[in-house]
């Protein structure tokens, strides 16, 4: 692949992407400065053709689950517009598109890890915008893998794990909800596994992408609660010979926020496994490599 873009490149899942197809071939990271999602569709396309980009790997979105509530329009416009644009210039040039969604297009009512085939049923406007825009996506006829992945995380960027790193130094006690059930991921891994993608494409020529155009589910395997996965990074802290909290757990009713979350929200990777031959490792096995990235 000569020339691939990556959107989204300063946050957590771009910033290991451009690391992992560095090796590829050349990777194209523009800021949001230079190409804003909240672009009218002219002015994004031009930005795009000025690129000549071979694919588009699409890892801008707008994150702020909570304030997505009262930002609607804006989480719309980023979540749910801007993709279908970025599908259809790509339909036009006839080049793929990857994108990236989330788990949280499912309502958390099931109780065994959901499969690409289950209905999605978002309870916040964070995944209703994330849905629409994998919808606008399966409208086009743009060769696409929309890639849902869950609980990211890594050294570096703003998540659950750096969020309870800082408040080892501040805090000797904490609640922290265990009603939640998802699978931890490395961004790293997100990053790893979308080069094989693309260097699988590379072997098997174009044909790849209409063959396997379509929706996977892409997490490191295994599932826990906020709470669990809170009181592992104080394990492992511990173990490093820094201090830990004290970890209560509580429900979802004891700590509102603006938008709900799903309750049980573990994705079935099984279909990317049985393509692709790519499956993650166990999220707490997971857990010790970006302990040892994060120099902990
Ligand atoms: N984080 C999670 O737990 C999680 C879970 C499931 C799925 N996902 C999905 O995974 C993907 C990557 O998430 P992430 O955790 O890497 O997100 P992130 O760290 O919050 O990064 C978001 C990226 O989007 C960019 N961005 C935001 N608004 C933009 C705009 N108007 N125009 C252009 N770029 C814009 C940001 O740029 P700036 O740095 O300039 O703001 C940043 O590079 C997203 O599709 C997300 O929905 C994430």
């Amino acid at each position: 692949m000569k020339r691939m873009l990556v959107l989204g490149g300063t946050g957590q899942v771009g910033y290991e992407l451009q690391r992992s197809l560095s090796t590829l071939g050349e990777v194209l990271a523009p800021t949001q400065n230079d190409i804003s999602l909240m672009l009218p569709a002219n002015e994004l396309e031009g930005k795009l053709t000025a690129l000549r980009p071979d694919i588009v790997i699409n890892a801008a979105a707008y994150t702020a689950v909570d304030q997505a509530e009262t930002e609607r329009e804006k989480a719309h416009q980023i979540n749910a517009v801007a993709p279908g644009l970025l599908a259809s210039y790509c339909e036009k040039q006839q080049i793929p598109l990857i994108h990236f969604s989330t788990d949280y297009v499912f309502d958390g009512t099931k109780n065994q890890p959901w499969k690409e085939t289950d209905t999605p049923n978002p309870i916040n406007v964070y995944g209703e915008t994330k849905l629409a825009g994998e919808n606008v996506i399966r409208a086009t006829r743009a060769s696409h893998l929309i890639l849902r992945t869950s609980w990211v995380y890594g050294a570096r960027g703003k998540n659950f794990f750096n969020t309870m790193k800082r408040l080892a130094t501040e805090k000797s006690s904490l609640s922290i909800v265990n009603d939640q059930l998802g699978a931890p991921t490395w961004s790293r891994h997100l990053g790893d596994a979308v080069a094989q993608l693309i260097a699988m494409a590379g072997k098997q020529g174009p044909g790849f992408w209409q063959t396997h155009s379509g929706t996977y589910h892409l997490t490191n395997a295994g599932e826990t609660s906020w709470y669990d996965f809170a009181q592992a990074i104080f394990d492992e802290m511990q173990s490093a010979g820094h201090p830990a909290p004290e970890v209560e757990p509580i429900s979802s009713d004891d700590y509102p926020v603006p938008a709900p979350r799903p309750a049980y929200s573990v994705l079935d990777c099984g279909l990317l496994e049985e393509r692709f031959a790519i499956s993650l490792p166990d999220w707490r096995q997971t857990l010790s490599y970006v302990m040892q990235d994060a120099k902990v």
